[in-house]
């Protein structure tokens, strides 16, 4: 297989995120297996996804969050529900975004570099599968466009992946 990272001056978040739903079915067309398309992905959006330092997912696991694919430095394995910004992403099955993670209750640090964060629930219907996780080392780096975005991707992903760990 060949994949050509492309990397553009994106205009907006919108043509960004536009082209890299492109990029993201393009890069996982033929292939389901959960944990690949999981680390595709998550190597996808860090060398796309301008000023993020770690991406990665936490897999829903017997009840708690559990450390997957991801890029960056090493992270916290485990987090339980309504911890931290996963936790609580994954508590409330809503996206969060944190402007700064320093003003966040709870905030579990893994990067010293980080200091705002994304983090969207991934869902099977009613049934959490997993969070995805995006930190940046800018201060109110995320915001709604980026949420819209990423849910998108998410959503490609999720169609794309058979689930079963
Ligand atoms: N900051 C996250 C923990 C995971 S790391 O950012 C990789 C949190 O508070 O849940």
């Amino acid at each position: 297989m060949t994949f050509q990272l492309e990397q553009r001056d994106s205009s907006s978040k919108a043509d960004l995120y536009a082209h890299l739903s492109e990029q993201l079915r393009s890069l996982l067309e033929g292939e389901r297996d959960f944990i690949a398309n999981a680390a595709n992905f998550t190597s996808l959006l860090y060398h796309t996804v301008p000023d993020v330092n770690w991406v990665g997912f936490y897999l829903w696991k017997d009840n708690e969050l559990v450390l997957g694919p991801f890029q960056g430095r090493p992270a916290c394995v485990r987090i339980a529900i309504g911890k931290g910004v996963c936790g609580t992403a994954a508590e409330l099955r809503q996206t969060v975004v944190v402007e700064n993670v320093h003003e966040f209750p709870g905030h579990i640090a893994c990067d010293s570099d980080s200091n705002s964060e994304i983090v969207v629930p991934l869902m099977r219907g009613f049934e959490l599968v997993a969070v995805l996780d995006l930190d940046s080392p800018s201060l109110n780096r995320f915001d709604s466009d980026d949420a819209e975005g990423l849910n998108e991707l998410a959503g490609i992903f999720l169609e794309s992946s058979e689930y079963k760990l």
